[in-house]
C-alpha cells in the first residue's frame, strides 16, 4: 500500500524510524513531512497527509507530532479524514476495526519508538469490520 506520512520537528528521528520500518514491512511510504529539527507547525503536515488521503493518493496516513494530538486534530478538519491519535496496540487495532481511521497519529514525545512501530503494526494489520460500525462512520461523514 502507499501510505502517506508527515510530522513536526518534534518527530522528524521518530519519522525516519517508521518510515524504515514501515517500508521493511512492503509498503511505499510518501514523505509529507519536515526533515530536520527546526520549529515548524505542525497544521501544516497534518493538512498535507490529510489531502493525500482524503483525494486518495494514498490508502492510510501516519502522523507524529510531539503529542500525536495537534496534528491529528488538523488532519481531521479535511472532509473525509478519520485520524485517530493512538498510544497503545489495542486502541490502534480498534481504530480501524470499528472506526474506519485512514489515519493513525501518536506521540514522538508519549511514546518510545519500539511502542510505535508496533501501534502501526496493529492498526496496518486490521481490517474494518463494517456492519453497525458503517453506519456509524456514516453518520460522522453526514
Ligand atoms: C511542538 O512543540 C508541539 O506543540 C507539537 O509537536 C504537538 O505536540 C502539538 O500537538
Amino acid at each position: 500500500m502507499k501510505i502517506a506520512i508527515g510530522n513536526d520537528h518534534a518527530a522528524t528521528e521518530l519519522k525516519w524510524t517508521i518510515k524504515e520500518y514501515v517500508e521493511g514491512l512492503g509498503h511505499e511510504v510518501v514523505n509529507f513531512g519536515t526533515d530536520d529539527n527546526e520549529s515548524c507547525d505542525y497544521p501544516e503536515f497534518g493538512k498535507a497527509v490529510g489531502r493525500a488521503v482524503a483525494n486518495g493518493e494514498v490508502g492510510c496516513g501516519i502522523l507524529i507530532c510531539g503529542t500525536g494530538v495537534g496534528i491529528s486534530i488538523a488532519a481531521n478538519k479535511i472532509k473525509g479524514v478519520r485520524a485517530a491519535v493512538c498510544s497503545d496496540v489495542t486502541t490502534a487495532h480498534l481504530v480501524k476495526e470499528h472506526n474506519n481511521a485512514n489515519i493513525i497519529a501518536f506521540g514522538a514525545r508519549i511514546v518510545g519508538q519500539e511502542l510505535a512501530k508496533d501501534i502501526v503494526k496493529s492498526y496496518l494489520d486490521a481490517e474494518f469490520a463494517g456492519g453497525r460500525h458503517q453506519r456509524r462512520v456514516d453518520m460522522i461523514e453526514e
